[in-house]
């Protein structure tokens, strides 16, 4: 047990405020008694008094003078501190590219429906086991692979509060009922060393500026010999017919700006050694290719129309502003893409799943 907690320089701060420890309980939304026995607490770790009752008012003694200006000063201090760190989360998420509009939230669903054969069909845990998702996003991903493993509990984990509400309200219309969830950061994880069998990512990493910090928390999080399954993209293997100068130039833009904002469209290819250097053993990466032609067209509509040919049009503005490409080379790019999903067109884009094991060897 520490010597004093930051509960101790809110009683002696809130004291100082009010002068008397009922009102202070009251505004601290604690009993009384409850109060007093912290102050008596206080005192004994101490081994001084640090107030004197005089009329049921408290009067500060020469030690308690001294830790009500430092309890003022370290809280002053944490709220400093506490401002600083969601100014960094706001940042972190005004840098991330897709933003949070009800387009984008069509798109991730779009995209995870249309190919989550492709992607989930071995997205299993066993039995019992307690699996986090990192940057759950709307629960696109979540309402996929929950069911799939119902004898399995999920915490679904984003930055972002919108996507938070939004992926509860999914899952409780679909009545999923194993997954929690949570407001968190990646990188600084509300949970202790080994809390979970296992973690899952989709689609997150690409958008970071430290993946591997991110691969190291996680990783801290997780149990002994527990695994981690990554899925992410790889924009650098889209290629398609008919081919299109302007089509290759709009994907290329995108890259840039996902560059530009700190993150790497182009990760999958990567991800065999970020999860080496980030200390996972045991890798497997096995590429997931989606293959679209004029036999699929579900996949015309679901993915070549609805998932990618979107995302590049979310990103259009910002990508001219940025100057990565003209207006005109970018309107003739997607109306390009979007050919690729009528009668002849096809369409390939690769899509990389890691599982890895946290383990000594
Ligand atoms: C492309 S979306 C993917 C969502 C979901 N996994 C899916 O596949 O549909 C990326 C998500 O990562 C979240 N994210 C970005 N930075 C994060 C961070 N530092 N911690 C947690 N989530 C983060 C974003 O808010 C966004 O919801």
């Amino acid at each position: 047990m520490g010597f004093i907690e930051i509960r101790h320089l809110k009683l002696i701060d809130t004291v100082e405020q009010v002068g008397t420890l009922k009102n202070a309980a009251e505004r601290l939304y604690l009993t009384q008694s409850a109060l007093s026995h912290q102050l008596n607490e206080l005192e004994a770790r101490l081994g001084t008094k640090i107030f004197h009752r005089v009329n049921n008012k408290l009067i500060f003694t020469p030690s308690g003078k001294e830790l009500r200006d430092a309890s003022k000063e370290i809280l002053k201090r944490l709220e400093v501190l506490k401002h600083k760190i969601n100014q960094i989360n706001e940042d972190n998420i005004k840098d991330y590219i897709h933003g949070y509009s009800d387009e984008e939230t069509t798109r991730l669903n779009n995209q995870a429906n249309s190919i989550s054969e492709i992607l989930h069909w071995d997205s299993k845990w066993e039995e019992g086991s307690l699996v986090l998702e990192a940057g759950c996003g709307v629960g696109s991903q979540t309402k996929i692979i929950a069911p799939m493993n119902p004898e399995a509990s999920f915490v679904s984990i984003d930055l972002s509060s919108i996507s938070i509400e939004k992926a509860k309200a999914t899952i409780s219309k679909e009545k999923i009922g194993n997954v929690e969830f949570q407001v968190a950061d990646i990188f600084q994880l509300p949970y202790k060393d080994g809390h979970f069998d296992h973690v899952f990512v989709c689609f997150l990493l690409e958008h970071l500026a430290r993946p591997m910090d991110a691969l190291k928390e996680l990783k801290r999080v997780l149990k002994h010999n527990g695994t981690i399954t990554i899925i992410e993209g790889d924009h650098g293997s889209t290629y398609f017919h008919p081919d299109s100068e302007d089509a290759k130039k709009a994907v290329e833009a995108q890259v840039s700006l996902q560059k530009k904002r700190g993150g790497n469209a182009n990760i999958g290819r990567e991800l065999h050694p970020i999860l080496r250097n980030a200390g996972f053993n045991s890798i497997q990466v096995i590429p997931r290719q989606v293959y679209v032609d004029d036999s699929k067209p579900q996949l015309k509509e679901g993915f070549i129309r609805n998932t990618f040919t979107a995302m590049i049009k979310g990103i259009s503005e910002e990508v001219i502003v940025q100057k990565f490409i003209l207006r005109n080379e970018l309107d003739s790019g997607i109306k390009d893409l979007n050919a690729t999903s009528t009668s002849g067109g096809t369409f390939c884009y690769t899509f990389f799943k890691a599982k890895a094991i946290k383990s000594s060897v």
